[in-house]
């Protein structure tokens, strides 16, 4: 009916309506943004824990709109004062796994990237791990980039972490430890050594040269040939009787350890792929968000022969274990 009502009152009946379809497509807008920001997890939507937001308040850093999978936190120290890298955002992470599964290599590689620091193996001291408040006591030193040792970097570290073997509080704690890293945005990096057999030698051939160290004190990593050469020229004897009941308990741990840590920002790495494929070089940095780069480390693999040669009694553990479901173990090709 106003349409008819002549030239004028038709435009202005046009703009009206070219306005509220303007309106509603603003607010539509605003709201995909802001739900888009949302999904993506910035750093500005994720429910901090009460820490964080302590941090928040008096966050003096450019608010970030990145849509980013993980949180990024800017750290106070209490111990010295970031400076320049006080605006340099922090991302958290954490390597679980289990001895002889090649993380002390791993994390050697991701210590060679400039923007990653890696604390080693923390919780090997057994008081830090005697309840879960003062594992989240160190945990809380480690993220607030309040821990100081070998591996921290001069320069604005902008990922931080440490190694954590399952069996050093991460499974005692696992529920507690699980909800932590949610709650932190913490990343993890679940590193397993598929070939449980290879894991148990040298598990095995580390045992003795503790027990008895072959060039004089202990190590469980070597840096160059002579010193693997050494270390690979012990040959252990496997219990073939406990044999399979400890590689189902090995399997068990992983499989606990997946479902534990289920919830978390998670990747999966098997040590063998990693070994085979330099790719996954990317994929791990890729995870930590890092610029890419070649990862460096100057230890040496110790056991480098043939499976077969590497323990006394071969031919019992192949007897033991061909026909069952861990006879792949058996095979040397699995990497390299
Ligand atoms: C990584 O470290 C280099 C060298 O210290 C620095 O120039 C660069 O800004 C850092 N990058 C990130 C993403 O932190
Ligand atoms: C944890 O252990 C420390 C000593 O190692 C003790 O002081 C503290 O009270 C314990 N906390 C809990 C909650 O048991
Ligand atoms: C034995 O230990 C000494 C002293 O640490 C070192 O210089 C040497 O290279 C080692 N040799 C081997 C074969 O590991
Ligand atoms: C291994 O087991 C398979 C059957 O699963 C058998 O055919 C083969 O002969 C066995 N190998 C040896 C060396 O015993």
């Amino acid at each position: 009916m106003v349409v008819q009502d002549g030239g004028k009152s038709f435009l202005r009946v046009n703009l009206v309506w070219k306005l509220v379809i303007l309106f509603v497509a603003g607010v539509l807008g605003v709201y995909l943004f802001l739900s888009r920001a949302d999904h993506g997890l910035s750093y500005h939507s994720l429910r901090l824990d009460p820490l964080l937001q302590a941090w928040r308040k008096e966050d003096f850093c450019p608010q970030r709109f990145a849509k980013l999978e993980f949180a990024q936190h800017y750290p106070r120290p209490k111990t010295y004062s970031r400076g320049e890298c006080a605006c340099t955002p922090v991302h958290n992470f954490v390597i679980l796994s289990t001895q002889r599964s090649g993380s002390g290599w791993f994390e050697t590689l991701l210590n060679s990237h400039p923007n990653i620091t890696s604390h080693g193996e923390i919780f090997s001291v057994r008081p830090r791990r005697h309840n879960f408040s003062i594992v989240s006591h160190t945990l809380d030193a480690l993220y607030n980039l309040d821990w100081h040792n070998s591996a921290s970097k001069n320069s604005c570290t902008s990922v931080v972490g440490f190694k954590w073997m399952l069996n050093q509080g991460a499974m005692e704690y696992r529920s507690e430890v699980s909800s932590y890293f949610k709650r932190r945005g913490v990343s993890v990096i679940l590193l397993i050594r598929r070939n449980g057999l290879k894991r148990l030698i040298s598990i095995l051939a580390n045992a003795y040269d503790r027990r008895q160290p072959m060039n004089g004190t202990h190590v469980s990593h070597v840096h160059s040939e002579e010193a693997a050469d050494l270390l690979a020229s012990y040959k252990p004897t496997v219990d073939v009787a406990f044999l399979k009941n400890n590689l189902d308990r090995y399997d068990l741990m992983i499989k606990n350890a997946l479902c534990a840590f289920e919830g978390t920002r998670l990747l999966v790495i098997y040590y063998e792929d990693f070994v085979k494929n330099r790719k996954m070089q990317r994929t791990v940095q890729e995870f930590l968000s890092v610029p890419v780069m070649r990862l460096r480390s100057r230890q040496w693999k110790i056991h480098r022969g043939p499976l077969s040669q590497s323990v006394t009694n071969w031919k019992e553990v192949f007897r033991e274990l061909n026909g069952t479901s861990y006879q792949g173990f058996l095979a040397d090709d699995d990497y390299s």
